[in-house]
């Protein structure tokens, strides 16, 4: 499929009603300029989920959530960015427009078109060979003895791989596929120049991508031999660590449930599923990397991992946590028994009840992370206390919520035996965030450095006369991630360019920038949020005095921290010390200028 032309994705954006588009998942009421409604993207009662309809933007203050009319149905309907264009241009009746495409991309287009098909051709080929050939008759004992049913086998469209040399050489020749195709697709082995398939006897397991389509092969022996599985190579098509196992199938639940299950093994996904639990998912082994989650996070935020209770499976769950909390998602742990995997347990008699009643009482990734903490520290000597004491302190200072915090400090205090004297230590060194989200979703801590530059930003929009003359004496430097430093950069150039007197169009931020990621948020917020004419002015100090304070306290780390003002002799030198002193001189003037209110004068 060719690009879209940009003209065409400016049309669509102008034909389409973000209110009717918004209308099917939650009921919107007028509110000032925007709308407002119960947020579709989590669970809550009262409303926060925010619509300017004339900007075709969307923000819930729960959870965080924005974006334009596009992302909405990206995320809704679990569309890629081109369809969810294409779908709306089909609603509101917009022709599109397709760039040119060169020869060049044509011919690839074409190749990767063939490769698509060879390789569903050869999954066709190994499901019929499984349903009837009598060489199959083993594999399909297999399948019974494992528990596994037919409209299982049939979904995930499990195959058997003749033992033979070269079957399915054959049968793709026939269909007037060369060789080297056959090579691209990782089906077939070269050895001394003579080619013969790659999978032979085994059970196989396609490998497909969100839209369903094959990509490649995951192929499992029957017995016990060596290696158990064999995987297709990674080639222009796949990557091992890019794929979702079961994706395609699972979507619509995942969306629907706005949950997602996932397990080590496609022997998990397929008994999952066959118990009727259709939102679960494979890691394609234990390394769950931050590809796929970011993959399965189109569809939902809320992600409950399933691993193995081996070493191996609780490592790479420590792992996955870690990707996922970097991506802002809600993660809870499902903890099975001891030497039992999802699938044991889904087969098992009630299966899907047990696993529910699991899923039901997964402790949230801070609560896992306390108890394997506290569990891997030995706790009996001192010595594993202090290191549990060390180690916990990390995991603490990442909770989402106050409340969660203090209630795993109840639990540490007491397994560790602590003084309150020493709890009330750790609670200081955690930092503080108060937000409590109703409904499970999480939204990523924010430093409050960060929380501050999105209040400043938005504010800024609201009030784009005054906002530039703060914005000019600004600069990169005020801002602590790339996102507000991008968005800061963006709003920036639009005021004080003086071009946009009406504030921002946040539709038109180029795709490729990280202020797409929070300019809806700003404009909604810059619309809806009452600030006093005093916020604007005091937020830009506060903002200069954080930067003060960073570049003082990089300049004191840099000399070691023993360094005071009285014996500041450790090496940093006049030049320095005049350097320290000249900052802090200006943070204090800017502190007093905060505290009086007297804007004017600094
Ligand atoms: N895996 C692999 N290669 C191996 C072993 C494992 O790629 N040699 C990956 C597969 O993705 C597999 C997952 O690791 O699905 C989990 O491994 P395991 O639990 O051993 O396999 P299951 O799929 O659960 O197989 P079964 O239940 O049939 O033993
Ligand atoms: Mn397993």
């Amino acid at each position: 499929m060719a690009l879209i032309a940009q003209a065409s994705i400016q049309a669509v954006l102008d034909a389409c009603d973000m209110l009717e588009v918004v209308a099917p998942y939650t009921t919107l009421k007028k509110s000032g300029a925007n709308y407002m409604g119960r947020c579709p993207f989590h669970g809550e009662k009262t409303p926060s989920f925010s619509v300017d309809p004339a900007q075709k933007l969307y923000y819930c203050f729960g959870c965080g959530e924005g974006g334009n009319v596009f992302t909405f149905m990206e995320k809704k309907e679990g569309l890629e960015f081109a369809d969810a264009v294409r779908t709306l241009a089909d609603k509101y009746g917009v022709s599109l427009q397709y760039e040119e495409s060169s020869p060049e991309q044509e011919r690839r287009r074409e190749t990767r078109d063939r490769l698509l098909a060879l390789l569903d051709q050869a999954a066709a080929y190994y499901s019929r060979y499984l349903q009837e050939s009598n060489s199959a008759a083993g594999a399909r004992k297999y399948l019974a003895g494992r528990g596994f049913h037919e409209p299982v086998i049939n979904e995930y469209r499990l195959g058997f791989s003749p033992a033979s040399g070269a079957s399915l050489i054959k049968a793709a020749t026939a269909k007037g596929y060369e060789n080297s195709e056959l090579m691209a697709a990782g089906l077939i082995l070269e050895r001394d120049g003579r080619s013969r398939d790659r999978f032979r006897g085994r059970l196989m397991f396609p490998f497909t991508d969100h839209r369903g389509r094959v990509l490649g092969f995951g192929a499992r022996v029957l017995d016990d031999s060596k290696p158990k599985y064999l995987n297709s190579p990674d080639s222009d098509l796949y990557h091992k660590t890019n794929l979702v196992f079961g994706l395609g199938n699972a979507r619509a639940s995942i969306t629907k449930e706005d949950r997602v299950f996932i397990v080590e093994g496609y022997t998990d996904v397929l008994a999952l599923h066959q118990a009727g639990i259709a939102n679960a998912v494979a890691s394609m082994g234990t390394a769950l990397t931050e590809h796929q989650l970011r993959e399965i996070s189109r569809f939902t935020r809320n992600i409950f991992l399933a691993f193995d209770a081996d070493t191996a499976g609780q490592a790479a769950m420590l792992r996955a946590l870690e990707i996922a909390r970097r991506l802002n998602l809600s993660v809870r742990v499902i903890q099975l028994p001891q030497g039992r995997d999802p699938a044991d347990l889904a087969l098992a008699v009630n299966g899907a009840a047990s696993f529910s009643d699991l899923a039901d009482h997964a402790p949230s990734l801070l609560e896992y992370q306390v108890q394997s903490t506290l569990a891997a520290s030995g706790l009996e000597s001192s010595q594993g206390r202090v290191r549990a004491f060390s180690a916990l302190k990390q995991v603490l200072s990442e909770a989402s919520s106050s409340i969660e915090r203090d209630e795993q400090l109840r639990i540490i205090a007491d397994r560790l035996r602590l003084s309150p004297e020493n709890v009330a230590y750790l609670m200081e060194s955690a930092p503080l965030n108060d937000k409590e989200q109703d409904g499970g979703t999480r939204q990523r801590v924010l430093s409050h450095e960060e929380i501050a530059e999105r209040s400043f930003l938005s504010m800024c929009l609201a009030n784009p006369g005054e906002a530039r003359r703060y914005l000019q004496l600004m600069n990169d430097a005020h801002f602590t991630t790339e996102t507000s430093r991008s968005a800061f950069n963006w709003i920036k150039e639009r005021l004080v360019s003086g071009k946009d007197e009406s504030g921002i169009d946040a539709a038109r931020v180029p795709m490729d920038s990280k202020a797409r990621e929070i300019l809806p948020e700003l404009v909604i917020r810059s619309r809806t949020e009452e600030s006093a004419p005093q916020a604007l002015p005091e937020y830009y100090f506060r903002l200069c005095e954080a930067e003060l304070s960073r570049r003082i306290s990089e300049i004191k780390s840099k000399f070691g921290d023993s360094m005071d003002e009285d014996t500041g002799d450790k090496g940093i030198g006049d030049a320095g010390l005049k350097e320290l002193y000249r900052l802090e001189t200006r943070r204090r003037e800017i502190l007093q200028v905060i505290q009086s209110g007297s804007w004017g004068s600094a």
